[in-house]
């Protein structure tokens, strides 16, 4: 396939100018990241759901920087031509601008991430404000943070009532006003989603399970080709049922190994007969 034009800020802007949805999908290797952008996907996040898709944990909060660095450095590898947003993982930001400001400079100069993205709303602006002003692209997250799970009571919609739907608002104006180019809608209602796309001026709005109002989408791929055997959200559509195609696929080659149908000539090398008979006279020796 033809070698695509990289994705950069002033084409994403240009995309929402035009009225033209962005692409957006999570991705954690080299492999599926070569997929992505042979698809023309425009952006990827190496999400901090790495730590439940890639590793198996319960939740994101075990997930390391070193974690985050060294995915976001193979998706690079496979996707040159993406717009790259490395995700701030639990405890590389919360603690200060400046930690916010050192592990954002990581995900730039040790992966080569266009962009960061971190959660939180008013209270996270400062650290969005130092990102920004120390010249690193950042998104906002808000409604459904799975960082801040446990105080949210679970993994549920946010911003239902006309008071927490206010807070969210204020929370996008703040991270907007801040710097942040883009914020993500994580499962707030459709409605919600729409107004603060209206209100936004200068900055990108992304939906993840918020509907069809934002200036583009975001899915989990692991939830897209049904990857992830633990659940799966209704958010989540799925494209394609790769666990499925991969499971049949394994199951055969347990039984075609168990009655040996597997190798066949095909799948192994020969040697020539007289190179053959010579180590034959060798090993007489
Ligand atoms: O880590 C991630 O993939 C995310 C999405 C849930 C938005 O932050």
């Amino acid at each position: 396939m033809s070698e695509r034009k990289k994705v950069s800020l002033p084409t994403l802007f240009k995309k929402v100018a035009e009225g033209k949805p962005i692409t957006w999908l999570t991705c954690y290797d080299y492999p599926t990241a070569y997929l992505q952008d042979q698809a023309g996907i425009d952006m990827i996040l190496v999400g901090d759901s790495l730590g439940m898709t890639m590793l198996g944990y319960e939740s994101t909060l075990p997930v390391t920087m070193e974690d985050m660095i060294r995915h976001s450095q193979a998706v690079r590898r496979g996707a040159p031509n993406v717009f790259l947003v490395g995700d701030m993982p639990y405890m590389s930001y919360q603690p200060s601008v400046e930690s916010a400001i050192r592990n954002a400079g990581r995900f730039m100069a040790e992966a080569s991430c266009d962009a960061i993205k971190l959660e939180g709303g008013a209270e996270m602006a400062d650290r969005i404000y130092g990102i920004v002003s120390a010249g690193i692209p950042a998104i906002g997250h808000l409604g459904l943070t799975p960082q801040s799970v446990s105080a949210l009571g679970g993994f549920r919609v946010q911003g239902k009532g006309a008071k927490q739907a206010k807070k969210i608002l204020d929370d996008a104006k703040a991270l907007e006003q801040a710097g942040a180019f883009a914020i993500l809608l994580e499962m707030v209602p459709d409605r919600l989603c729409q107004l603060i796309t209206e209100r936004a001026s200068n900055c990108i709005i992304l939906s993840l399970g918020s509907g069809p109002h934002a200036h583009g989408q975001l899915l989990i791929y692991h939830d897209m080709f049904g990857l992830y055997p633990r659940f799966k959200p209704r958010m989540a559509k799925v494209f394609g049922e790769a666990g499925k195609v991969i499971l049949d696929g394994l199951k055969q080659y347990v039984q075609e190994v168990s009655d040996k149908s597997f190798p066949q000539t095909e799948n192994w090398f020969t040697m020539p007969d007289e190179e053959y008979e010579e180590l034959m006279q060798m090993l007489d020796k």
